[in-house]
């Protein structure tokens, strides 16, 4: 079984600061970064590490080539991987303050020159054994998870960042959302919820999908075919969240793939994403299956 990752490709800054920037204020970084990130990638490179064959889709511009060339040292098919000669890569401005904690700007670039010419081109590739996995950082969403949906395939979605194009996606034809703890809020329209309120909420709204839900330090929690399963997050030492959210995506998803029950799969992708943060950068931080399997519980 395939996965089609149908997603962004940005360039990552990477700013350490002391704390994120207030209005007015102007504050000195000593430290900058480039990193290959974007939710897209992230999430083909965890989907790889984790031992999936994934086949990403996408747009750089001229200045993104290390991205692709990136994802194709993780194992990750490329033939979809467009490149612009006159529209830039998208990136983000991240500032990574000392506790670890992130914050973002992103601009899209050429992951928003996506057209439904270059959606059919791709999908006309794709048939109902394969996966598919969408994020909020490409043009025509609803668009490809429409074809996705005439095919049969199985459609994942994992709605960040949130925002309102979101709900120009027929949601009805998504089989897992994998959302953390404000996207899920967003998404049933809740102000105030817990983790188990949120997720009985999200399973009656959609009752034909699995829902993951993360929880940060409270873990997360599935609900689906299989009930409600609970995993706790494991502790790390954090240094940079990016990633990590994509990291459990990538990881859920290919332990799904490769059959491993539910809560096998939580587990996988908690440890995996514990592993993320410990490390700085986006894909540079995501770990191998290997990592994974000799992670030691603290
Ligand atoms: O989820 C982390 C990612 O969000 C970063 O790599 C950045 O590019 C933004 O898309």
């Amino acid at each position: 079984m395939r996965v089609l990752n149908f997603g962004s490709l940005n360039i990552d800054y990477f700013y350490k600061v002391d704390h994120f920037v207030q209005k007015g204020e102007t504050q000195a970084s000593d430290m900058l970064n480039v990193y290959a990130g974007g939710k897209g990638l992230n999430q083909s490179v965890a989907l790889s590490r984790a031992g999936a064959e994934v086949y990403h889709a996408g747009m750089i511009g001229v200045d993104g080539t290390f991205l692709k060339e990136m994802l194709k040292d993780a194992g990750v098919n490329t033939e979809y991987v467009e490149k612009s000669q006159n529209i830039r890569t998208g990136h983000a401005i991240i500032q990574n303050d000392s506790m670890g904690d992130n914050c973002i700007i992103l601009y899209g670039g050429a992951n928003q020159a996506i057209t439904r010419e270059i959606a059919d081109n791709v999908m006309k590739n794709f048939n109902s054994g394969d996966w598919l996995i969408l994020q909020n950082e490409i043009s025509e969403i609803p668009y490809i998870a429409e074809k996705a949906a005439e095919k049969g395939m199985k459609i994942f979605l994992n709605p960040s960042p949130m925002n309102d194009k979101i709900f120009e996606i027929n949601l009805d034809c998504i089989d897992c959302f994998i959302l953390n703890e404000g996207e899920g809020k967003a998404l049933a329209g809740l102000q105030q919820s817990d983790g188990d309120a949120l997720i009985k909420q999200l399973r009656e709204q959609f009752p034909h999908a699995e829902i993951v839900l993360t929880l940060g330090e409270n873990g997360s929690v599935y609900a689906g075919k299989d009930g409600i399963v609970w995993q706790d997050a494991y502790r790390a030492d954090a240094v940079d969240t990016t990633a990590a959210g994509d990291t459990f995506t990538g990881y859920f998803m290919a332990g799904r793939l490769h059959g491993m029950p539910v809560k096998e799969a939580l587990t996988m992708a908690s440890k995996a994403s514990a592993l993320a943060v410990s490390k700085k950068g986006a894909a540079l931080s995501i770990p191998t299956r290997k990592e994974v399997l000799e992670f030691e519980v603290k």
